[in-house]
């Protein structure tokens, strides 16, 4: 327990106002003070680790040290409230308001766009405010680092970067929008008169004026200036205490020797929140003089230990513009990992010290730092010590030499000579904001005037469980010559000195040694050429390399996202107030970017409020012995814990067949299985209280993975078959066959805002009322219903927007809300619970991963005329909507291929992982990906080129499909065509082809892949819809239907459509929420139907209103809206009218393969090219040209963001995201410090969206079509570039044909592939012979 003292008062200001904290908790964060205390809900959690930027805010403060007032953007879920003393605090609302007046951060990223959910919004805003603030006219590079700690899951960040550009000095390419000579679009084709590429017009903006900003308080510039004393802030458990001066740290480091020394809290607050750790006293030296320094000395520069990662990359960078290149390569060094180390936010907080200190074998600076022989000095009371960062300083994982009562005072980085070369290199799946697999520093020193190695030090990180030295390695080296043999020798001794356990944590074991090697190799690369270009100087003949290696030595660049996107513009003489077809903005985005917007969790408490906290198994497969809280009980706050015996109604719940619990009673069948619930006053003492509970277990063996699933065959009812032809005639025919497989991993939804439930009870009749982040009200209703034993009719499930969905809110977000419900109903009292990341990613499910067994019949011309195919999903421990998704990946097989002879099989395995559920494609994208696996076979086996094999099995107009529909308005051809055309593709092969002669250790790689997909849900009785409208007497229209908005912008789209119905402008038309109550038994928000059902329903509830209206519009025809609606009134005529709709003709029966499946089928191509590092296996996304078919668009706008955003998700399913379980079925990705979606980083250097012109589609409203879930598939587009970049590599060491990849075509795949001699110094164990650290599930 912490001591008892009295406590100080916290002073700090945040927009503005003044607050002053009498009891400050030291274990309380800025983010739960904004949100809890003060009401300032803009400001939003999204993962609560320093991962997604979600929680950017700017803090100000005077630094005595620089003696300026310095302003910052900081993550608020990590910093403690109490590290803000006399610091000013801005929040998003701070800056403008939709009441008052908008920033411009705030105006431009709406008006350009680039909010969809706008749960990310708020803190892009305050990313972009930050920089500004410091920099009114920063540069495109300064802006996308800005970025580098923010996520958005829905835009895919092109409209982001495109609102803010308009902020940079050098904005560079126009996107045509201008004439500016050496655009970089110049090339391509003109674009016809009645096209447009305007998305939103700049001209509108508002100005930056600085003058609005606040000002740095001035009563704080005045504290500062005073004398400065120590302070204590005392919580619950901690007592923080802030030292005024070196002298007093050392006593209480002596006082207190385990005492936690805090500066960023980047990675205490990490062990705090996720390690359930608890550091009773810390300190907080972050003021201390001595700590802040920054000297020079004759041997380098001296940084305080507290320094700021940002403040040592701005002196460095001082410095490198000061000293002669030779002196400041370990500088460079420093600056090439500080590039890549976390986000602006985190490296404006982290310090260098708490770095070192934390000793993870993964750091980023350890190895540069070793391997520069950088000397630490500590202190304690009893006095001073320099030592060395080398091999005796970590003395194991996350340990060093460092004494308890010692702290760390600075850190001395040291200048090079003449003679010496120094590079470091990090590998990370992501390149922004990733932690290492391999990461490194690595010095020589030659003899003076030759190239014999007399000094060399090779640090690793990721090779061991600290920081290494190769000392074996470069032992050998020392006295040898810089050459081709030196190069064999190091490599093998390196495969053997940086070796690994196959089961070493962190897996990925042939890949981290191979990596060792490999960044060797760049390293040996880089010394040759950079020694040759000195020594030549020098008048020393020194061999240079290879001019094809030249590529292998320059550093990971990537240039600044330029884009197009063109759409068909609205007729001429469509009036100026049917705003159908225009890029109308969601009309969310500017209260989502001032953080006006109100997500479940901004709903404000109630008074007597209860938080709940989830129990779940730790255990993927077991028997439940017991259950144990008392402990639990004793922790402050508690209220309740609740089990299956506390469920009134059913505890049996699921959305398609009751086949989960609630509440697991006896046994438990995944890792996460919700067991209980405590309740409690605030969320920290329900999650505390929750974390106390014992549970005892029988384990039982798991299921884990598809293969364990087969093995057993473990598979849920039914087996679905799909087939036409004949198969064995097929095969018969084709000249070859080819049989194979591929795997495809899963995928969390990462939506930005987590699952959220607000249960409020309403006293009478059993009715409640729910607040829920669901895209399903219905299903919330009547799964709470049946739990609570109560007719749905005494449910109200209300939503008011989802900060993203992507179908999995579709009907996991069940499991909360039923949970949150009953906690309701036993105390009476209002319980909410937004789940944490982790907790969230851990329960909830993902996208199936999918295991395709292919055995394909062609002809030598490429024609494919046989395929068989086995799906296996793994479906997790309950069946969810595994069954419809199976269908519909069945349903995409054959992707826009015509197969004669195919047949599909479908087995969903029933494993012991979370129950797996919708995600955006729904089955299409696993099924369409195996295809494109087998037509990559065909084209690599007749040795054609995979377009001409592509185009040559294309479907054609009129052709049917293996579910014997028709394809009606097939566009296809017309976006293959356009596609090749404008993407140049036969000049970029040409160009790529000659590109990688030139280039062994860098190749680029090709790609165009075509995308159908089938629009309705597969279940026939969902498509139906509803809607209710009403219209008020002053002429206002309170529209209201059955879908839901969750950045989709659906709302948007409906206003429009009710917009032209009517006749009236938007300004006219609210909805403000959906809910069970208005519109009754609604499908989930899902398939991309909703805007065609939804408005369908509203065209129809419109329509019966205006022909009620129609007799006062006559009798009064130069009238308006508002004299027709009131005349209607005072005749008595319902001006509130509903709205259904049913999709015709639709049904499929498995059995008899007869019937529609489908409405109809949206369509697209894309083509894409990458450049891969065939060294480290990183890959850059060069360009992507997207040809999308989206019938004659409501809203341009919406549509490219829908287009672009589905894409960028589909670039992170196929090359980045991956979930890592345990054998034994624990997940480890449970954030984003793991998880990587797609960043800024990530999108396509050049990307050109086109939505097909003079598609109309008979089939839906005013000619449009679906695209929610169409595009993302696209994305394949870059994984197969990627796959014909690795066969240019393979064939360097002549491998020719198929060979596999599996998705994520992730860096360690992509190396793994691109055979070569380091691959073979360092193969992978043999399967069996040990147990790997993680499953391939
Ligand atoms: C989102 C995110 C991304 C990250 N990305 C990277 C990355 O790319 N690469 C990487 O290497 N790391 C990364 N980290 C880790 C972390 O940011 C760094 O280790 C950071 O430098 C820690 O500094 P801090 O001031 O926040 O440390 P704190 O959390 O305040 O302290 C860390 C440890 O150091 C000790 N300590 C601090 N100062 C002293 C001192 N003067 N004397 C003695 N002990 C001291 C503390 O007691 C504590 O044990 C990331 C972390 C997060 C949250
Ligand atoms: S909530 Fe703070 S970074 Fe994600
Ligand atoms: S708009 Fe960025 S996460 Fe939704």
């Amino acid at each position: 327990m912490a001591p008892d003292v009295d406590c100080d008062e916290l002073l700090f200001f945040v927009n503005g106002t003044k607050i002053v904290e009498k009891n400050a908790d030291p274990e309380m964060t800025l983010l739960t003070y904004l949100r809890r205390k003060l009401g300032l809900t803009g400001t939003k959690l999204g993962c609560a680790e320093g991962g997604c930027g979600a929680c950017t805010v700017m803090v100000s403060t005077f630094h005595p040290h620089m003696n300026k007032i310095v302003h910052y953007s900081v993550n608020a879920c990590l910093a403690p409230i109490c590290s803000l003393h006399h610091c000013a605090v801005t929040t998003v609302e701070g800056i403008g308001s939709v009441t008052t007046k908008l920033h411009p951060v705030q105006e431009r990223i709406a008006k350009a766009h680039g909010s969809q959910c706008g749960f990310c919004t708020p803190g892009i805003v305050m990313s972009m405010y930050s920089l500004l603030r410091n920099n009114p006219k920063p540069t495109m590079q300064e802006i996308e680092e800005a970025f580098q700690g923010n996520l958005c899951r829905c835009t895919g960040y092109r409209p982001i970067l495109e609102g803010y550009k308009t902020f940079a000095k050098d904005a560079g390419c126009c996107g045509r929008r201008g004439n500016e000579a050496g655009c970089c679009m110049s090339n391509d084709q003109e674009i016809d008169g009645d096209l447009s590429m305007k998305l939103f017009d700049p001209s509108e903006f508002t100005p930056l004026d600085q003058t609005q900003d606040f000002i740095f308080p001035p009563e704080l510039l005045l504290l500062d200036k005073g004398a400065c004393k120590q302070l204590r802030f005392k919580g619950e458990r901690v007592l923080w205490i802030q030292p005024s001066n070196l002298t007093e740290l050392l006593d209480l480091k002596s006082q207190h020797p385990t005492a936690k020394l805090v500066v960023g809290n980047t990675e205490v607050g990490i062990e705090i929140k996720f390690k359930n750790m608890l550091y009773p006293v810390i300190l907080a030296p972050g003021y201390i003089s001595e700590l802040n320094t920054v000297q020079y000395t004759e041997g380098g520069i001296i940084f305080g230990a507290a320094c700021s990662l940002t403040l040592i990359r701005e002196e460095l960078r001082k410095a490198m513009s000061e000293l002669p290149p030779h002196q400041t390569q370990v500088f460079q060094a420093v600056l090439e990992q500080l590039q890549w180390f976390a986000g602006q936010q985190i490296r404006n907080v982290a310090a260098v010290g708490g770095n070192i200190m934390t000793a993870s074998p993964i750091s980023d600076l350890n190895p540069v730092f070793m391997a520069a022989g950088c000397l630490l000095t500590l202190l304690s009371k009893g006095g001073k010590r320099v030592v060395k960062i080398d091999d005796k300083f970590f003395t194991g994982y996350r340990k060093t030499a460092i004494k308890p009562e010692e702290i760390l005072l600075s850190i001395e980085i040291p200048y090079t000579r003449k003679g010496q070369y120094f590079s470091a290199y990090k590998q990370a799946p992501r390149r922004e904001d990733d932690i290492a697999i391999v990461t490194c520093g690595m010095n020589i020193v030659f003899k003076e005037g030759t190239t014999i190695v007399e000094e060399l030090h090779l640090s690793y990180g990721g090779m061991a469980a600290t920081t290494v030295l190769a000392q074996n390695t470069s032992k050998q080296l020392i006295g040898r010559e810089w050459d081709e043999a030196l190069l064999q020798k190091a490599c093998s001794s390196l495969a053997k000195e940086m070796d690994l356990d196959p089961s070493a944590p962190g897996g990925l074991v042939p890949y981290r040694r191979t990596l060792a090697l490999s960044l060797f190799f760049k390293f040996y690369l880089t010394v040759k050429r950079k020694v040759a270009q000195d020594l030549n100087v020098q008048g020393i003949h020194a061999e240079d390399i290879r001019d094809d290696y030249a590529s292998a030595t320059e550093l990971f660049h990537k240039d600044f996202p330029s884009s197009v996107q063109l759409f068909q513009d609205i007729p001429k003489g469509q009036l100026k107030q049917d705003v159908v077809g225009r890029p109308l903005m969601h009309l969310s985005a500017l209260k989502q970017a001032t953080g006006e917007a109100v997500y479940c969790d901004d709903i404000p408490r109630y008074e007597n409020e209860l938080y709940l906290a989830l129990v779940t198994s730790t255990k993927a497969h077991a028997e439940i012995l017991s259950i144990d809280i008392k402990e639990t009980m004793a922790v402050p706050g508690v209220v309740s814990f609740l089990s299956a015996e506390n469920i009134p109604g059913s505890n049996m719940t699921g959305p398609a067949v009751y086949d989960e619990t609630v509440f697991a009673e006896d046994k438990v069948t995944c890792v996460g299985h919700i067991i209980g619930a405590i309740v409690a006053d605030t969320k920290a003492h329900a999650q505390r209280a929750a974390r106390a509970v014992k549970i005892s277990y029988k384990e039982l063996k798991p299921i884990i993975t598809i293969q364990e699933a087969i093995e057993s065959q473990s598979f849920y009812e039914p087996i679905r078959k799909l087939e036409r032809g004949n198969l064995r005639q097929g095969f018969k025919e084709s000249d070859h066959i080819i049989e194979g497989e591929m795997h495809i991993g899963g995928q969390e939804h990462f939506y930005m805002e987590t699952h959220c439930s607000l249960a409020v009870p309403k006293r009478e009749d059993g009715e409640m009322e729910l607040f829920v982040s669901t895209q399903s009200a219905s299903k919330t209703q009547q799964l709470v219903a049946k739990a609570l034993g109560v007719p749905s009719n005494r449910i109200v499930c209300r939503v008011k927007r989802m900060g993203g969905g992507f179908g999995g809110k579709e009907t996991r977000s069940t499991l909360l809300s039923t949970v949150v419900a009953i906690a309701a109903h036993k105390t009476g009292r209002p319980v909410r619970c937004m789940l944490d990341r982790d907790e969230d990613m851990l329960i909830t499910g993902g996208r199936h991963p999918f295991l395709g067994r292919y055995k394909v019949g062609f002809m030598k011309t490429g024609r494919v005329v046989a395929l068989e195919l086995t799906l296996y999903s793994n479906a997790g421990n309950s069946m969810d909507l595994s069954l419809s998704i199976m269908e519909r990946a069945l349903f995409h097989m054959e992707n826009c291929y015509n197969i004669p002879h195919i047949g599909g099989t479908g087995y969903m395995c029933k494993t012991n992982l979370p129950c797996n559920t919708a995600f955006r494609g729904f089955g299409g994208p696993q099924g369409m990906m195996v295809a494109e696996c087998w037509m990559t076979d065909v084209a690599m086996k007749c040795c054609l080129p995979a377009d001409q094999v592509r185009k040559l099995n294309i479907y054609k107009e009129g052709d049917v499909t293996p579910f014997n529909q028709k394809l009606e308005q097939f566009t296809i051809a017309q976006c293959w065509e356009e596609c090749l055309l404008t993407s140049q593709y036969h000049q970029r092969r040409k160009d790529i082809e000659e590109f990688n002669r030139q280039n062994r250790w860098t190749k680029r790689g090709i790609s165009i892949i075509p995308t159908k997909f089938g629009i309705s849900f597969t279940a026939k009785f969902l498509n139906q819809a509803g809607a209710l409208v009403h219209v008020y007497t002053d002429g206002s229209v309170l529209l209201t239907h059955g879908g839901t908005e969750m950045g989709q912008g659906l709302h948007t789209k409906m206003i429009q459509v009710a917009s032209r119905v009517l006749g009236i402008p938007i300004c006219k038309i609210l909805i403000s929420e959906t809910s069970t109550n208005t519109v009754p038994n609604t499908s989930p928000t899902a398939a991309s139907v909703s805007s065609d059902l939804n408005a369908m329903a509203i065209y129809n509830a419109c329509e019966k209103l205006l022909k009620r209206l129609e007799p006062y519009q006559s009798s009064n025809p130069k009238g308006c809206w508002e004299d027709w609606v009131k005349a209607a009134y005072f005749d008595r005529v319902s001006l509130s009218a509903t709205g259904f709709y049913k999709t015709p003709d639709l049904g499929y029966d498995f059995e008899k393969n007869e019937g529609r499946p489908f409405h109809y089928f949206s369509y697209g191509v894309a083509c894409s090219e990458v450049e891969i590092d065939c060294l480290t296996g990183d890959h850059k996304n060069l360009c992507t040209t997207i040809v999308m078919d989206v019938g004659i668009s409501l809203n341009p706008a919406i549509d490219i963001g829908q287009v672009e955003g589905a894409f960028m998700q589909g670039v992170g399913l196929f090359t980045l995201e991956e979930l890592r379980y345990s054998p034994e079925g624990v997940l480890y990705t449970r954030g984003p410090g793991m998880y990587k979606i797609p960043g800024f980083g990530d999108i396509p250097t050049k990307l050109r969206v086109s939505l097909l012109r003079d598609a109309p589609n008979a089939k839906a409203i005013y000619s449009s079509k679906a695209v929610g879930e169409p595009p993302l598939f696209l994305a394949a587009s870059v994984f197969y570039a990627i796959k014909d970049a690795i066969a240019a590599a393979r064939a360097e060491s002549g491998l020719t044909g198929p060979f596999p990849l599996d998705s994520p075509a992730s860096p360690d795949r992509v190396r793994n592939a691109c055979v070569d001699d380091f691959t073979s110094l360092c193969p992978p164990a043999k399967p069996g012979t040990f147990t790997p650290w993680a499953v391939e599930v």
